[in-house]
């Protein structure tokens, strides 16, 4: 993870959306040297790099949760918030209030914070609507916004998210219609390529999520997990022993479940802001990496993480997990590509890749990590246009 390979005085020639070449100015130049051209974009003493690629966010919702600071401050714990109706289920009531083109609209101007921070790719989950209507409506806006915008967008279905109000003490009722009704219809549209489960005690324990994400997987969606996140029940074990593609949050994670991840070949996606915003220690990301575990790096983005940020992102996984900056980038980009299942068109500056390039306004890797409250997003590069530039030089 630490090995990037760096070249100075480098040129991308791109064709057709496409990485078409990439070396020294000189090789680029020589290779391409018979084709018809633009004239080239010139960027002086900054750093090309793959467009993020943010594997965890709940982009979709409505409302916000700036409320939930003074249950926070006052040293109420996440589980609290939720069990007193707050938190998810907060936003449940106005996810649930609103249209689905209310819910793109505000998805979208999300989304475009995330691409003017460099994120040329993002996976988004639904989980907020708990019904079949709404979980529909919401992977709906998701799937509205590839219309819309840019980025890549990739959807998954988290109908286990929280139990919503209706079902309440009657968990295994709502793993029911989760199983023999949204499932069904989610895998009949094509709605969502992903299914994820919030595997945690009070939320869905490891019988429930395994029903859930069997379902899934008969279906003919690809799986991931919210696992270990606040107390360890074993999700990390789960999501290996179902071939997950990521297993994420991992804080409680044990060591024998994390090793099954590594031979399942379960990306391990770790996401530190939601560790900052709930202020509770940190994912052991230098254990899971001197393991031999490819670790992500995600933003989490949700009303409880307002985070869009990979840059505050990979600061934090280096000030707190203590990863290195390079590590960090390999993490954010290609790992993070394999996540989603898309490290073959995605994740890195190769040819034949699809040309997804951001051009930063620093000197080296190191830098991304130690100006770690600055967005250095200079230009964004999706499928060989420029999408979003900032002015000056
Ligand atoms: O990944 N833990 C569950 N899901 C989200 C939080 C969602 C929320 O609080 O609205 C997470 O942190
Ligand atoms: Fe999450």
């Amino acid at each position: 993870m630490r090995e990037l390979s760096i070249i100075e005085d480098a040129a991308i020639a791109i064709k057709n959306g496409r990485i078409a070449a990439v070396g020294t100015t000189d090789e680029v130049m020589a290779d391409i040297s018979s084709e018809p051209r633009l004239p080239a974009l010139e960027f002086q003493g900054m750093f090309a790099m793959p467009g993020f690629v943010d594997s965890h966010t709940h982009l979709v919702f409505a409302g916000s949760r700036e409320n939930d600071f003074a249950m926070k401050l006052a040293g109420k714990s996440y589980m609290e918030i939720l069990e007193a109706g707050g938190g998810i289920l907060n936003t449940l009531r106005a996810t649930r209030a609103a249209s689905q083109t209310e819910l793109e609209s505000i998805a979208f101007s999300f989304a475009d914070g995330m691409i003017a921070h460099g994120t040329t790719a993002i996976e988004v989950k639904s989980g907020y609507g708990l019904s079949t209507a709404d979980e529909t409506k919401m992977l709906r806006a998701a799937a509205g916004l590839r219309e819309r915008l840019p980025a890549e967008i990739v959807t998954t279905f988290l109908g286990a998210h929280a139990v919503p109000p209706e079902y309440k003490e009657r968990t295994d009722d709502y793993v029911d219609l989760i199983v023999d009704e949204m499932i069904p219809v989610i895998a009949e549209e094509g709605l969502a390529e992903f299914c994820d489960v919030f595997c945690e005690k009070g939320v869905f324990d490891i019988e429930q999520s395994r029903r859930v994400l069997v379902a899934a997987k008969e279906a003919g969606m690809k799986l991931k997990v919210h696992a270990d996140e606040i107390v360890q029940l074993g999700g990390a074990g789960l999501a290996a022993e179902l071939g997950a593609v990521s297993a994420d949050h991992l804080l409680r994670a044990s060591d024998d479940d994390l090793e099954e991840m590594r031979r399942a070949g379960t990306i391990a996606t770790l996401l530190p802001a939601t560790a900052f915003s709930l202020d509770t220690e940190y994912a052991r990301a230098r254990d899971m990496i001197e393991m031999g575990l490819p670790v992500a790096l995600a933003t989490d983005f949700n009303p409880n993480c307002a985070n869009e940020s990979m840059f505050f992102t990979i600061a934090l996984a280096c000030y707190k997990m203590k990863m290195f900056p390079r590590e960090a980038i390999s993490a954010a980009t290609i790992n993070a590509a394999h996540a989603i299942d898309r490290a073959e068109e995605l994740g890195s500056i190769e040819v034949g890749k699809r040309a997804d390039i951001i051009i930063l306004d620093c000197p080296n890797p190191e830098y991304i990590a130690y100006r770690f409250a600055m967005n250095l997003t200079h230009t964004v590069i999706v499928n060989g246009q420029v999408v979003h530039t900032r002015l000056g030089p």
